[in-house]
């Protein structure tokens, strides 16, 4: 009877679409409507009969004097008076039984609905062996709550201890249960949100602020809304990365951004959008300055082509994945907005944008503050060449994928390192001590310095660049991946490759007291008595938000508390594969990502 309940609560809670896929590949004879009726909504009509049936037949054994041995105190069955005979025979129609229902989909539901770890697999048998033993429907009982006679049904629901409940009780049961399953249901949510936030370095506590809770409303009736009104650019900013991050950016949504006085667009995920709604945005937006388009994947010439006959005042460009564009229209893009352009940032480009182009927007760019080439298949020595004249420059960031000679590089830096404010440099596999001493030569005005994934640069050549560097302190400092691939080879007599104990050292006594975010994951040389001497007693970094020290295995709990008390103003501490990091406490505001205990939670709800 309880297989039956469970059913027609399973068949409420599933949809319409469920119950049909789950109908439709039997073949079927002419039925009832009752019998379609209850097929319909996932209950068996074979199953009741069959459930009535045995309850019958149980009751029919009980009243001829079969009855079920009761429970003695120990758990043991013994009904005295039995011949030995009978008693063995019973016990194997028992064992039976009880095999039977343990093999059963109700028993393995309730022992999974169990967490009391004293639940043992026979207990539950046993239990659902006395339950059949129960009234058959249409017998007489009283109800477990309310006392009250009632006719048992199939749907009739048990109680607590065991008994049967009346119509009305076991509807109330059952709302209960709906209404814990809903709650339970409300905190896996928010403990899954609160993993996801954490994962993005947020560890706020209580609820979120009113204008965040209004934006996600907005974002949740995105179908139902008709304008945004006059919604200041920076919640139009957040509202768009929200649709974008739930795929929900498309030519509808995206009329709600298009408003002519602004002069600013964008659009975090354009990958539904075509051609038309392209033109529409310059269409509808005069006095665009600044267009930040990603995942532009259908902006094509005809596109740069309305764009360009606009003129437009556009200052800041973005463009992501605009891989049907050709060469010649990257260069009469430079040639007409080039002057113009402060900031141009260009990603994920694998079919133009080749060394010739990069050269006519250095000639073309004059103005360029900040410039940022992120994989783009095509740029090479010829580009890194022509880099080297724009003189302008404040901010350089370049993530190449071809290989370039060493020389390339050292040019770019010894030419315009001394007006740069941030230099970031990923694939640059070749690049060796010598780049370290060319900024520390060419560049005084860093504020952020990135050098990741390179195995060349020795920790020597880190000491270097760090003693006596007239550049002011450093804010960001990500030297992520800078180590040697091979573990064992410490002792090699040019020294220790990669950011290790020397540099590190070096590097926290020159920008200690400014550093806000420093990435030193994977640097798995730098010693456990550079980190205590770093994060000892006494020293503070009252500036530093942002750590990431994953992989590396010296660190411990001692070591985090060491970090924890030695930085006041951090917020996330990023510590995965480091295997030694296990229970330490964290301070309430601090997001620890990644720490041994929080992986196991965020794979365990994953999971469930
Ligand atoms: C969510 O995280 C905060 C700390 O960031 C914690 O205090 C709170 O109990 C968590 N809530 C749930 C449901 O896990
Ligand atoms: C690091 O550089 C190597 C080659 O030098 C490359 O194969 C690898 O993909 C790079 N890793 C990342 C994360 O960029
Ligand atoms: C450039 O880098 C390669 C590989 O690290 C090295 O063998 C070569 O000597 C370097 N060349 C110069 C001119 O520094
Ligand atoms: C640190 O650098 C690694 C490798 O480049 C990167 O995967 C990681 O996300 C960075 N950590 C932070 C906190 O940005």
């Amino acid at each position: 009877m309880c297989m039956i309940s469970v059913d027609v609560v399973l068949s409420i809670n599933m949809s319409p679409r469920e119950n049909r896929r789950q109908t439709r590949n039997q073949i079927r004879g002419p039925h009832s409507a009752l019998t379609d009726f209850l097929a319909a909504n996932n209950i068996s009509a074979a199953q009741i009969r069959d459930d009535h049936q045995r309850r019958l037949r149980d009751a029919e054994r009980q009243t001829t004097g079969e009855v079920l041995p009761s429970q003695s105190e120990d758990g043991s069955r013994e009904s005295p008076g039995d011949s030995s005979e009978q008693s063995k025979k019973r016990r194997r129609n028992e064992a039976t039984t009880l095999a039977k229902i343990k093999q059963s989909k109700e028993f393995a539901r309730r022992k999974a609905r169990r967490t009391d770890p004293k639940n043992d697999d026979d207990l539950i048998a046993r239990e659902m062996m006395c339950e059949r033993s129960r009234p058959v429907p249409g017998q007489l009982d009283n109800c477990e709550i309310c006392s009250k006679r009632f006719t048992v049904t199939p749907y009739s629901k048990t109680g607590y201890n065991g008994g049967l409940l009346c119509t009305r009780c076991s509807k109330s049961m059952k709302d209960d249960a709906k209404m814990a399953q809903a709650k339970k249901q409300g905190a896996r949510i928010s403990r899954r949100q609160n993993q996801s936030n954490l994962l993005d370095g947020v560890a706020q506590q209580g609820a979120l602020s009113l204008v965040e809770m209004c934006i996600k409303k907005v974002a949740d009736n995105i179908n139902d809304i008709e304008e945004f009104g006059d919604l200041p650019s920076q919640l139009l900013r957040r509202l768009s990365q929200i649709l974008s991050k739930r795929r929900a950016l498309d030519p509808r949504t995206l009329n709600l951004f298009l408003r002519p006085e602004l002069d600013t667009i964008d659009i975090y995920d354009s990958a539904k959008l075509e051609t038309h709604d392209f033109q529409k945005i310059f269409t509808s937006m005069p006095a665009l300055v600044n267009v930040n388009l990603r995942f532009a994947g259908q902006i094509k010439d005809s596109v740069f082509e309305y764009m360009l006959g606009r003129e437009l005042k556009i200052k800041r460009l973005q463009l992501d994945a605009t891989n049907l564009v050709s060469d010649s229209y990257w260069r009469r893009l430079f040639k007409i907005l080039g002057p113009q352009l402060e900031i141009l940032k260009l990603s994920n480009l694998d079919f133009s944008l080749n060394d010739e182009t990069v050269k006519v927007m250095c000639g073309c760019c004059t103005t360029l503050r900040r410039l940022k080439l992120n994989q783009c298949w095509k740029i090479g020595d010829d580009s890194l060449q022509a880099l080297s004249s724009l003189n302008s420059l404040e901010h350089l960031s370049l993530d190449l994928t071809r290989e370039t000679k060493n020389e390339s590089i050292l040019e770019v830096v010894s030419s315009i390192g001394p007006r740069l404010r941030t230099l970031s440099l990923e694939g640059f596999p070749n690049a060796d001590d010598e780049l370290l001493q060319v900024i520390h030569h060419s560049c005084d005005s860093l504020r952020k310095l990135r050098l990741s994934n390179n195995s060349v640069c020795t920790d020597k050549g880190f000491r270097r660049l760090f003693t006596g560097w007239s550049n002011p302190s450093l804010e960001f400092v990500d030297f992520s991946s800078m180590r040697d691939l091979d573990n064992s080879d410490l002792d090699s007599p040019e020294g220790v490759i990669g950011l290790a104990s020397e540099g590190f050292v070096s590097l926290m006594e020159h920008s200690g007291t400014t550093i806000r975010k420093l990435n030193i994951s994977s640097c798995r040389h730098i010693s456990r008595d550079a980190f205590e001497h770093v994060f000892s007693g006494g020293k503070i970094y009252p500036n530093l938000r942002e750590l990431d020290i994953s992989f590396h295995t010296v660190m411990d709990d001692y070591l985090i508390g060491k970090i924890l008390q030695c930085c006041p103003a951090i917020k996330k501490l990023v510590a995965f594969a480091c295997f030694n990091v296990r229970d330490v406490r964290i301070p309430a505001g601090v997001a620890l990502i990644g720490g041994l205990k929080a992986q196991g939670t965020i794979v365990f709800e994953g999971t469930s």
